[in-house]
């Protein structure tokens, strides 16, 4: 663990293809850290995501990039 605040802690899932899935809590508990994690917006200081098996941490903002491009979609609002 790095200094500073905990944004997320023991989160543990798997989307399967095709699955819909509502993230759901309170104002600060960290949705938004998530989907910035699962879209390759921000990184990890410690654990493991994988998107359509590919490793976020070990990739380069390149390869992130590529990937977002072809396997997230994102409406903010
Ligand atoms: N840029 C940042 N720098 C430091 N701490 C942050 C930053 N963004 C979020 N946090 C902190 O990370 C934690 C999770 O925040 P996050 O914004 O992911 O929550 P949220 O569930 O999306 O909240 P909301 O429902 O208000 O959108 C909170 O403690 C928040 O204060
Ligand atoms: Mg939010």
């Amino acid at each position: 663990m790095g200094s500073g605040r905990e944004a997320l802690r023991g989160v543990d899932f798997v989307v399967e293809p095709g699955e819909f899935e509502a993230i759901m809590g309170p104002s600060g508990s960290g949705k938004s850290t998530l989907l910035h994690i699962l879209g390759g917006l921000d990184d990890i200081s410690e654990g493991e995501v994988s998107l359509a098996g590919h490793r976020l941490a070990q990739m380069e903002d390149k390869e992130l990039t590529l990937l977002r491009r072809r396997q997230v979609g994102v409406v903010f609002w």
